[in-house]
């Protein structure tokens, strides 16, 4: 690993076709942004130096980019006046001391770029005496792309542009991937010396090239075979062929580690979630931001779970869950929501059409059916009845309700926060529970029932239930 390594992130084009108010660049896929991407694998060189140029929607770019890399060196081109241009700002925006070493030029839009490809292109250029060294791919439709122009001794004589080519040149398969590594003293020297005298009235970087072989160095080319690899996004037919590439491959890393995926194509892993080997995933099952999953947990099917936990052996079926834990062992689903705060204990339960929100549910609790639990602590070994509400809410702040353990809670209660239910109490259905429960007591609220007799017949006569009430008083059954 070079032991002097300056990264230049190129992040200022404008990005138009992705018709936009977000910058391009920071179009997400799988969970990070395209420029994070970038930036993460730019990580595993372990680089003296980052800088970003900027330009385009800096206001948004340039903060994203300062989160990611805290020390990022920020350079801002005013206007794109091409990537040789970019690349001299970038360079002006360091320290003069600092213009040494190994300097590897990047594009912020390349979200597929692995750490792994940088490193031993780096190790390439590094182990060369070449002043420039060109990270190469081998195109079906080289359309678009800069052609590598290669002399008999296989070096690199030059790299030209679409719009420059001569027919020969553009049939060329081989181009430049735009990323280039770059010996520091030649940079220095080259970049003042780059002109717009071309097709596109641009400072070119890829003109390094020729400067080169002029001063009487070498110019390498080290060709990348994952050629997507280096492909960017340039509108969102593009970002979403990328983002199904990306998920093609994350998913694939996972099922080589040990992980069940019944259905690669319906099941989206975003890049930084953390799977064991036995997890099983069941189609439509969406796995996003920093969730992880212990073995032996089953997903799905369609299930979304955004930086939840879930615990070994658990099983989650048609949930959506966000900022959550999942106790081991426990079961969530079908049709559940789980918000953010739900802590889920061990073999716990929360079941069909309930929703929690900061509910801390213990070891072995069950909330089975039709619930809203909203901010709650519900004890070991308590269950929760069918239809209970957690009225949390007073219309100006929000309260708790606590249940305490092993308490056994009826159907079709209101909690009315706060509110405390003491360990090993009892409710009766239909209860509303304003006031605390002792330990061991049971709740009923409901008065007693009262009997009207007879009212459908006075008050309803003439109609089906009038006549069913009158068929069942003389068969003598109304009493
Ligand atoms: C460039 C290369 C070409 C290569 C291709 C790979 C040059 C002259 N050409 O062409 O050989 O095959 O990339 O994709 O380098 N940018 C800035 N400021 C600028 C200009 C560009 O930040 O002033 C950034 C853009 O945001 C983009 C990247 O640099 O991320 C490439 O710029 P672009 O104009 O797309 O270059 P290409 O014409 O595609
Ligand atoms: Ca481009």
């Amino acid at each position: 690993m070079p032991q002097d390594l300056t990264i230049i992130v190129l992040a200022a084009g404008g990005g138009t076709r992705m018709k936009s108010k977000t910058m391009k660049v920071l179009h997400p896929i799988a969970g990070r942004s395209m420029v994070g991407h970038v930036l993460h694998a730019a990580a595993a060189l372990d680089p003296t130096r980052i800088v970003a140029v900027v330009g385009n929607q800096r206001e948004q770019v340039a903060p994203h980019i300062e989160a990611l890399v805290p020390g990022v060196v920020l350079a801002v081109q005013e206007s794109q006046e091409g990537t040789g241009h970019a690349v001299r700002i970038a360079w002006e925006a360091l320290p003069v001391e600092a213009r040494t070493g190994t300097v590897i030029v990047a594009y912020g839009d390349t979200p597929l770029l692995e750490g792994g490809s940088l490193v031993a292109f780096a190790a390439a250029h590094e182990a060369s005496a070449h002043a420039v060294t060109v990270l190469t791919g081998v195109v079906a439709r080289p359309d678009g792309y800069g052609r590598i122009v290669r002399g008999a001794d296989g070096g690199v004589e030059a790299i030209v542009e679409q719009k420059d080519a001569t027919p020969e040149q553009a049939a060329i398969a081989e181009i430049n991937s735009g990323i280039l590594a770059f010996d520091a003293d030649f940079l220095d020297a080259a970049l003042p010396r780059l002109s717009n005298q071309n097709a596109n009235g641009e400072y070119y970087l890829t003109d390094t090239v020729g400067l080169a072989r002029t001063d009487g160095r070498t110019v390498g080319a080290f060709e990348l075979v994952d050629v997507m690899q280096t492909e960017g996004a340039n509108d969102r037919v593009q970002l979403a062929a990328l983002a199904a590439e990306m998920n093609r491959r994350i998913v694939e890393r996972w099922m080589r580690e040990g992980v069940t995926v019944v259905d690669p194509t319906s099941t989206w892993i975003d890049a930084d979630v953390v799977l064991a080997a036995d997890v099983t995933l069941l189609p439509g099952v969406q796995l996003l931001g920093t969730t992880v999953v212990a073995e032996d947990a089953v997903i799905g099917p369609d299930s979304t779970l955004k930086d939840v936990e879930v615990g070994a052996g658990a099983t989650v079926v048609r949930t959506h869950g966000e900022l959550a834990v999942i106790g081991a062992g426990a079961t969530v689903g079908p049709f559940s929501y789980l918000r953010p705060g739900t802590e889920l204990g061990t073999d716990g339960k929360i079941g069909a059409f309930v929703e929690t929100k900061n509910a801390q549910i213990g070891v072995g609790a069950k909330v089975p059916h039709l619930s809203y639990v909203g901010d709650a602590t519900i004890g070991e070994g308590a269950n929760i009845g069918a239809g209970t509400i957690f009225a949390n809410f007073d219309g100006v702040a929000k309260h708790r309700t606590v249940i305490g353990a092993h308490a056994k809670t009826a159907s079709n209660n209101t909690f009315v926060a706060p509110v405390t239910v003491g360990d090993g109490a009892a409710t009766g259905a239909g209860s509303t529970i304003r006031n605390d429960v002792p330990p061991g007591a049971l709740a009923v609220t409901s008065g007693p029932q009262r009997h009207f007799k007879n009212w459908a017949q006075k008050n309803r006569a003439g109609t089906a239930q009038a006549r069913a009430a009158e068929a069942a008083e003389a068969a003598g059954t109304d009493d």
